[in-house]
This record gives C-alpha cells, structure tokens and sequence, in this order.
C-alpha cells in the first residue's frame, strides 16, 4: 500500500541530485531517466569537479531545468543553497566522493553541494563511488558510521571493476539500485505521517533523600533513536523521559520526568488519542515507602562535651542518634510497588472503542531472554515485546549498540547487532508494516 502511494506521491516530488567528481558520475545521467520515469521532478547540482567529467549541458537537456553549479550563479536568487534545499523532497548525491562525504559528515559547507546538504531537511541518501583505500580509511569509516546513525541512507558502494584498475569494493550502485533505494528512503519518510507516537525513555529516579535514589543505568539513548526516527518519519512524537545528558531531538515535545510515579502521571495525560505508544523506559519497579526531605545522616554527630568525659564518648552512639533524628536504619528501609506503567495503560486501552494504540514494550533480561519476554507479551497486554539481554555489555543498557528479539504473539525473529539508532528504524519500520497490515484487513 505504502509503495503504490509513495508512487502515486513521486509526481509531485522533487529529487535534489548532487553530481560529485567521480569517474561514476556519467551514471548519474541514467539516474535522471530512471527518477523522471518513477514520476519525479529532477534538478542536478554539480560539483566544480564533476564538471570536468559531465558537461552540465547534459543535464540540462536532460532534466529541462537549469543545473545549479556555484553558490552566487543565480542572479534572481542570492540565497541559491536555502531555496534549492527547501525546494527538495529528497537530496540525493550520486556518485557521492570521499571528498564530499567526510565533508558532509563534519559539517563542512564550502561550495554549492555542500552548503546545500547542510541547509537540507529531507531525506538524504549518498551513493559512495571511491577508490578502496580511500573507502576503507579509519576517517572514511568513522563518517560513515557517523552519516548512517544520524539517519542517512547510504547506498552501496559495491565491488567491481574500479576506475583505477583493480577490482574491489568502492563502485557505486546501479542507477536502478539507487532509484529504488531512493523510492524506499521517501516511503520511510511518509510510513508515520499523521501518527501520534508516545515514547517513554530513560530511567526513573526513586529518590530516599535528596541525594540518594534508586535507579536503573538507562542512558535513554533507545528512546531517544526512536523519538528521532519517529519524527524523520513523519510522526507526531512525545517522548516522556527520566533524567539522561541527551538533548531531545527537533521537532519532538519534549516532558521530562524524574520518578516512576511523575512518569505514570505524564504518560496517562497523553495516551488518549495516540496511535502507537511505546515503553522503552527503565522504570524502577520499586520505591522507598518514604522520601525524607533532608540528607539521611551516616555518621554519628558530634555531641557536646562533659567534663571528665573521655574521647571515645565525644560522639553519640549511632542508634542514639538515629532514634533522635527519627531516620530509618539502613537495614530496615521499606520499599514499595511503583506502580507499572505500561500495564495500566494497556488496561486503560481496554476502554477504548478504536482499539489504539498500538503497544509496544522492552524486556530487558539476563536469562530466558524469549521465555520471559513472550510472558510480558501477555501478562501486560502489548502488542510487541521488543527483548533485550542487558547481561551483554555490548548491547542493552548505556551502550551504543543493541540486538532484540521481536516478540509478538504470531511468533518471533531476532535482529543482528546494530546501532541504537538503526534499530530505532527497524522497529518503527516493522511497526508501520503492521499498521498498514492491519488497515487493510
Ligand atoms: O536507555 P538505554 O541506555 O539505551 O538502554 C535501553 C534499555 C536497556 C533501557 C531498553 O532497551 C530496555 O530494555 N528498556 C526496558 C527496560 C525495563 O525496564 O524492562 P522490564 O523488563 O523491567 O519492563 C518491561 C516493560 O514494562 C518495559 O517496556 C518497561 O518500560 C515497562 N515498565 C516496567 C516497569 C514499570 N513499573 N513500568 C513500566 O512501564
């Protein structure tokens, strides 16, 4: 469904393409025919490079529109970069050089493309063409890396015959490849459009005193990935999160919380009318019974000195003292329940007629990860489990990457290790496969 319509919506899309100084860059001419026959607009943006191997002429001809080469070659319009950027559904630069990439990647905007890529908001895609050692440079890899977390599409390169003689990886795509991947970055683009997404993230703080709390080591960094692709995606995003040092993405409201019970509090207030509500918080499942409003005293406290008194009684017995400042002994402070905030709003969701939203859960595990996972499934009435080993240094709590199973109560598949941010996209990709699934039956 997704495809027909992204289809159907190509003709009144525009694709930015970048041609870079590569060898490859005559492909781009192929590119061109292949976006115009999908039904989209094209306008082309040389590098200075890229027009010592294509003559902006070709371009010209080919997409009937004026081919944009330098930063001030627009006399009507001084502000070439931010119209051409604004102007764009999605920015394509195809073949993308080391050049270009590592300066994308850093923020660099010296020429017209570059400038253009950092004013840009719609999806990018890049189509690396380089030779292999300049693609297996650490600093190539490193922007790489950096460029595909921060949600670009990046398309190939493959292996083959390179235009510096030998066969190995660094060949850009084919232009059918690239035309596809291209129809599918703007179909991710459009799957949540008009979608209202609550995202809870981070730990929770259950505070004793004001200075000691209990808490989980949740980074929010999982929350966060998704909120951002949910937003790149189209959705209308809340993310409620406990204390973390990340900075909410754009276009994301934002309602910081600090306990579990602030956290129930905020989420109940926006459940109503979302489409899809998602749990990755790390709430504590426990609180103290009571929180003491000064600093719980862990040494006995100078008591006036007598006369004929000596040194060891110039301090209070610790029981004393504790009795005096009516503070519980650390051996018997109380824990409560907090109350479980995905359960009781699924409960909640029982009352309404439409049916939504659509739950997902985390499980995070140290054993049985599958077992304990398919029991949260049931037991809090989600619609998806997405389990986690946080046993796993390498993955789960704090860490940059992660691997999940996806439990649902058709069956389950697990993921490869991944980014945080990738796996953001796989769930809400999967999520809104779902959803259009379940629109049509
Ligand atoms: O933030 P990061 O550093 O990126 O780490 C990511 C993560 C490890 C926190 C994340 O991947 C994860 O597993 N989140 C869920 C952690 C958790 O509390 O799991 P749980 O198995 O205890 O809880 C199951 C589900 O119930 C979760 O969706 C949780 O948000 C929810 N829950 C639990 C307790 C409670 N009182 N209220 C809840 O809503």
């Amino acid at each position: 469904m997704y495809y027909n319509e992204c289809m159907e919506s190509a003709k009144q899309q525009t694709v930015l393409l970048g041609v870079t100084g590569s060898i490859a860059a005559y492909k781009a001419c192929e590119l061109v025919r292949l976006y115009q026959r999908s039904g989209f607009k094209v306008k082309v943006i040389m590098t200075q490079r890229a027009q010592e191997l294509v003559g902006a002429a070709t371009f010209r001809g080919l997409t009937r529109q004026p081919v944009a080469l330098d930063l001030f070659d627009d006399p009507r319009n001084p502000i070439n970069h931010i119209s051409l950027a604004q102007e764009a559904d999605a920015l394509v630069i195809a073949p993308c050089t080391a050049n270009v990439l590592n300066k994308i990647a850093n923020g660099v905007a010296d020429d017209l493309l570059t400038t253009t890529a950092l004013a840009n908001e719609a999806p990018l895609l890049l189509a690396p063409a380089m030779n292999v050692a300049m693609l297996k440079n650490s600093i190539t890899q490193k922007s790489l890396k950096a460029l595909a977390s921060a949600g670009v599409t990046i398309v190939g390169p493959e292996s083959g015959y390179l235009a510096c003689g030998t066969e190995d990886s660094g060949r850009m795509s084919s232009p059918e490849d690239i035309c596809l991947a291209t129809v599918g970055m703007l179909l991710r683009a459009k799957s949540l459009s008009g979608k209202r997404i609550l995202i809870t993230a981070g730990p929770t703080r259950e505070h004793l005193d004001p200075v000691r709390y209990l808490s989980s080591p949740s980074s929010g960094k999982t929350g966060f990935a998704l909120a951002q692709e949910a937003v790149a995606r189209g959705a209308d995003v809340v993310l409620i999160s406990g204390p973390t040092h990340l900075t909410c993405p754009l276009g994301v409201e934002y309602v910081p919380v600090t306990s579990a019970e602030e956290m129930l509090q905020k989420a109940s207030k926006h459940f109503d009318g979302v489409d899809i509500a998602i749990f990755s918080a790390a709430v504590s499942d426990f609180r103290p019974a009571e929180q003491h409003k000064h600093k719980l005293k862990k040494r006995t406290t100078p008591a006036p000195i007598q006369e004929n008194q000596n040194s060891l009684s110039f301090f209070k017995s610790q029981e004393q003292d504790r009795i005096e400042r009516k503070q519980p002994s650390l051996s018997e402070i109380k824990l409560v329940e907090n109350p479980d905030i995905l359960a009781t709003l699924a409960a909640r969701r029982r009352e309404f007629q439409s049916g939504k939203p659509y739950i997902v859960g985390f499980a995070a595990e140290t054993e049985n990860v599958l077992a304990n996972a398919q029991a949260k499934l049931i037991s809090k009435d989600a619609d998806l489990i997405i389990a986690n080993d946080v046993s796993d240094p390498l993955i789960g709590f704090a860490s940059e990457s992660n691997r999940a199973i996806f439990v649902e109560s058709l069956g389950h598949e697990s993921t490869e290790l991944m980014s945080k941010q990738m796996l953001a996209g796989v769930i809400l990709d999967r999520i809104a496969t779902t959803l259009s699934i379940k629109n049509l039956t």
